[in-house]
């Protein structure tokens, strides 16, 4: 078995584009096993599928062989929602994976650390929300954040934020919390390595680096639509042809989903009480439709 940095286990946590993608790279790339939860079936089953097509391409264009493929498929194990954050006990580090809620991050991470050994690391791949915050709810009921006990158990937690497409995009972004400790951050940068990734580091701010400039580019694009400025077309085809863009910025938008889009500036807004970083309103009258984008066939494009 091939050892990352001391990672002979892995647990993602969320069969969603992010998750699924997460433990497709892990198993392939760093070949490490995985263990995949999610507590709705209809997503994992999306997901293998998703994965198993993802491989089949990669054999048929010639990157890997049909044995490569199988043994990267064998190191996939599911985790049923009734086994639920207990099934990953064991493991050397989890990603989590789920939606941009930091309520919902909080009950996960404070589930780890029951869970879970010490010395695994708890990472997030949250793309916008504090990463200390989210470390504060790792230490045990009981446990003050000042003990040794306190500080080790947050110094575990770690952002890990991949892009998406994962098995494409070539980035993951490094991001250390307060309480994160150095050993924590090395690790969790071989990890990414491991599964064929250049790293870049960013400070816990809203946003780090890649939304803090992502999100106000797509906002403004959303706000020319909304002012008449341009059709949807014209914004999209300027930046792809004018700037070389591989998507327009309103593609882009359904492509990561309306609902994370407005989730991750309402976190840049409140958290840097910048009138800048405020959404716009037809962004949010699109989520309160529930037109989230590519993932259910409707957004500023429709999709089959
Ligand atoms: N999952 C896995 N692979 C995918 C994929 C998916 N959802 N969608 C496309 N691909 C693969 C294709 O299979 C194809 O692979 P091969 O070269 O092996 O055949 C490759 O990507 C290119 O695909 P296409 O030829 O079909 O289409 P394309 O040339 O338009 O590329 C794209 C598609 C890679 C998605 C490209 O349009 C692109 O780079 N778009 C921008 C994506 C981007 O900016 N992502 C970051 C979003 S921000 C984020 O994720 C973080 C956040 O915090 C919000």
């Amino acid at each position: 078995m091939s050892i990352a940095h001391g990672i002979r286990s892995l647990g993602v946590l969320g069969a969603g584009q992010m998750g699924m993608g997460i433990a497709l790279v892990a198993a392939l790339r760093a070949k490490v096993p995985v263990l995949l939860h999610d507590r709705s079936p209809e997503q994992i089953t999306k997901g293998l599928s998703l994965m198993d097509k993802l491989l089949a391409k990669d054999v048929a264009k010639g990157r890997i062989t049909s044995e490569q493929s199988k043994e990267a498929r064998d190191r996939v194990t599911i985790v049923g929602g009734e086994v639920g954050v207990k099934g990953l006990r064991d493991v050397d580090m989890v990603i989590e994976a789920v939606s941009e809620s930091l309520p919902l991050k909080q009950s996960i991470f404070a589930s780890f650390a029951a869970e879970l050994r010490l010395d695994a690391i708890l990472a997030s791949n949250t793309s916008s929300i504090s990463i200390t915050k989210i470390a504060a709810s790792a230490i045990p009921n009981n446990v003050s954040a000042a003990s040794e006990e306190g500080k080790k158990s947050a110094g575990r937690v770690v952002g890990l934020h991949f892009f998406n497409p994962v098995p494409v995009m070539k980035l993951v972004e490094l991001i250390s919390a307060l309480q994160t400790t150095p050993e924590t951050l090395d690790r969790a940068r071989a990890f990414a390595v491991a599964c064929g990734k250049e790293v870049t580091t960013s400070k816990d701010v809203p946003g780090f680096v890649s939304n803090a400039l992502l999100m106000p580019f797509i906002n403004e694009a959303i706000m020319c639509l909304e002012k008449g400025t341009a059709t949807r077309d014209d914004i999209d085809t300027t930046l792809k042809l004018g700037m070389n863009h591989p998507m327009g910025p309103l593609q882009l938008a359904d492509f990561i989903g309306l609902d994370t889009c407005l989730a991750i500036q309402q976190t840049l807004y409140e958290g840097t009480r910048d009138s800048k970083y405020r959404p716009s309103v037809l962004l949010e009258r699109m989520v309160d439709a529930q037109w989230y984008g590519k993932k259910n066939g409707k957004g500023f494009y429709e999709y089959d």
